[in-house]
């Protein structure tokens, strides 16, 4: 298990455009296995390859509606939306900090494998908001540039709070 180092805003890498992958080689690999690691350690569900320095077209997006699978997207774009969702959002290089952002509800996304075959992937609610957030972050885009307000700490106090009763529930 190999850890990446997940940089925070205010490191010039999240606000860079990133380049595509051309060389799906056993680097590309290795840098989605450390992602991968990353992201569970970090209990995220979605990180991008500039959120561990690397600035190409490379994120992973947890399937919560799918038992919690970790789909590799490279070089991916976003070809069909619908729908819309408001809700809250955060991100693990803006750590303590969650707004309002505007999504689509529904979100289908064109992107290569770690061999390099194109496939398509759709996921809605969380999955949907997901595939929006990290492959804004390609753009070097973060989500709290979209949000609408953000929330103030009594909000997020509150949501934690809710978050650990369901916890509670689901380990009864
Ligand atoms: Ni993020």
């Amino acid at each position: 298990m190999a850890l990446r180092n997940i940089v925070k805003k205010g490191d010039e890498c999240l606000n860079k455009k990133c380049r595509d992958v051309t060389e799906f080689n056993g680097r590309l690999h290795k840098l989605l296995d450390d992602m991968r690691d990353t992201l569970i350690d970090s209990n995220g569900v979605g990180l991008a390859a500039p959120q561990v320095g690397i600035l190409r077209r490379v994120v992973l997006v947890m399937d919560t509606n799918n038992d919690d699978e970790i789909i590799e997207l490279i070089n991916p774009e976003i070809i069909d939306t619908d729908g819309e969702q408001e809700g809250p959002e955060g991100c693990l290089s803006v750590p303590g900090v969650w707004g309002i952002v505007k999504r689509p509800w529904w979100v289908k996304v064109k992107a290569q494998d770690r061999n390099g075959e194109w496939f398509e992937v759709e996921g809605d609610g969380l999955t949907g908001r997901c595939f929006c957030h990290e492959i804004d972050h390609l753009s070097g885009v973060l989500f709290d540039s979209r949000a609408e307000r953000l929330l103030t700490a009594e909000e997020i106090q509150a949501m934690s709070a809710e978050e650990e009763e369901y916890e509670d529930y689901e380990e009864e």
